[in-house]
C-alpha cells in the first residue's frame, strides 16, 4: 500500500507504524524519542487517509490535545498502515 511522505512515495505493510515503514527502509524523514506515546516527537500531518490509519488510542489523544497545533495530525510510532495515506512532517 503506497505511503506518501513529504511528497515521495513508499511500500507500506499493512500494520506496521509509520515509524517503522521509516525504520524498515532506513529512512529518516521522520524524527522521534520515546517510540510510546510520550514525547510528540513523532507527530505528522495526515494530508490524506487518516481512515486508513489504526484507531487513535487514548495515550494518543491525550498527547494530540496537548500539542496538535493543526486538526489531522497523528503520532507516527502509533498509527499503524491500513491503506493508502499521504502525510507530511511537521517542521517547529
Ligand atoms: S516517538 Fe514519542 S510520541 Fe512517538
Amino acid at each position: 500500500m503506497k505511503i506518501t511522505i513529504n511528497g515521495t512515495s513508499f511500500e507500506g505493510k499493512k500494520n506496521e507504524s509509520l515509524l517503522e515503514l521509516c525504520d524498515r527502509l532506513g529512512l529518516d524523514e521522520i524524527p522521534w524519542s520515546c517510540r510510546s506515546a510520550s514525547c510528540s516527537t513523532c507527530m505528522v500531518h495526515v494530508r490524506s487517509g487518516m481512515e486508513n490509519l489504526s484507531s487513535i488510542t487514548p495515550e494518543e489523544q491525550d498527547l494530540l490535545e496537548t500539542y496538535a497545533s493543526k486538526a489531522n495530525c497523528r503520532l507516527a510510532c502509533q498509527a499503524q498502515i491500513l491503506g493508502q495515506v499521504d502525510i507530511q512532517t511537521i517542521e517547529d
